[in-house]
């Protein structure tokens, strides 16, 4: 049968018809949303190339994080700028560091709050990379130990789920061992299991001072030709123990996102990164596009693409679309 017994935009027709063929839904229960906490901060420091995102003191940290749950986001995304660097990073893993205290002050304001943690050395590093440096390489094995006395250390402190974001070989497995031995067998590991490396970290890099001091992150990060070493990183995750995987970033890599549905039952998790948030900001702010309209089909996108979840900067917006009714039209 053909056209014009079939008319595909009888379906079309009105909101209420397509609200009744959707699809694909997006959710509060969806977000996920990224947070920078800065030891050095006074004040809350707007990030110039994220409009709209703060390098949050941690002494205002449990005000945000009231706004975020009484927007109806349920999980937030913790990334620590430290008052001191050196070349392990070993301000990461101080209880009293920047992420420990601020998951403390989150869990005093907001205890319904999920809060997941992101564990990497670049942010603590002198030299800016995600491991330690044998030269000017970055060596794999030693690197493991650092990371998991991280997330150890951020376990400790309440965080609900640690996030390994470094890309070492056999970093899963190194947290996993740690944390069972020290009594955190129940926390989850969300691995950043297919993590490109990628032009659309830039802004992130000025907003959490984590550029690389030379070089970049290409022996670590997976390189963007490849789409079947994305199926592996997260075979060899999950059999290292991860309770969750991610695809980062997300528009550029629906592909990814979509082969990795098909492959895996744990929870998938898509990273709308820095850049392709200041895209949108950018762009919309100059008037070339509505940002809302945007913004919403990026989401859809990631999500028609198979992902669960979405980390995204633009969550508290999304969040308050959907509440007054203004997300679907
Ligand atoms: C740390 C880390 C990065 C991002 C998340 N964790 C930066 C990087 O790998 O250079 C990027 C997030 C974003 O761009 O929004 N390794």
């Amino acid at each position: 049968m053909a056209f014009p017994v079939t008319r595909p935009r009888r379906l079309r027709a009105t909101p209420a018809l397509r609200a009744l063929v959707a699809e694909t839904q997006v959710s509060c229960d969806d977000l996920i949303y990224p947070l920078f906490v800065d030891a050095r901060a006074r004040q809350p420091e707007e990030i110039a190339a994220m409009p709209g995102q703060y390098r949050w003191p941690v002494e205002r940290l449990g005000d945000e994080a009231r706004r975020v749950r009484d927007v109806g986001l349920r999980s937030v995304l913790l990334f620590g700028l430290p008052d001191w660097k050196d070349a392990t990073g070993s301000s990461s893993w101080h209880d009293e560091g920047v992420v420990q205290r601020a998951i403390g002050a989150i869990k005093r304001a907001a205890p319904e709050l999920v809060v997941i943690t992101d564990v990497c050395l670049c942010e603590y590093t002198d030299h800016g990379h995600c491991g330690v440096l044998d030269g000017e390489r970055v060596d794999n094995d030693t690197t493991l130990d650092l990371l998991a006395r991280q997330a150890l250390s951020h376990a400790r402190a309440g965080a609900d789920i640690v996030a390994p974001s470094d890309m070492m070989d056999g970093r899963v497995g190194a947290l996993r061992a740690v944390l069972d031995r020290e009594g955190y067998a129940d926390t989850p590991i969300l691995s950043y299991a297919a993590k490109y490396s990628s032009a659309f970290y830039g802004p992130f890099r000025e907003a959490a001072d984590s550029a690389p001091a030379f070089g970049d992150r290409r022996s670590y990060q997976m390189d963007p030709r490849n789409a079947r070493e994305a199926l592996r990183e997260v075979d060899e995750d999950l059999a290292e123990g991860a309770d969750m995987v991610m695809v980062k970033p997300a528009l550029a890599y629906l592909d990814i996102i979509r082969q990795v549905r098909e492959r895996v039952h744990v929870p998938l998790v898509a990273y709308n990164v820095s850049g392709e948030y200041s895209m949108v900001k950018v762009t919309s702010a100059a008037g070339f596009v509505d940002e809302r309209t945007m913004v919403r089909e990026v989401m859809t996108a990631i999500k028609r693409a198979g992902a669960d979840l979405i980390i995204t900067y633009h969550a508290p917006d999304v969040a308050r679309w959907i509440r007054e009714g203004r997300w679907t039209d």
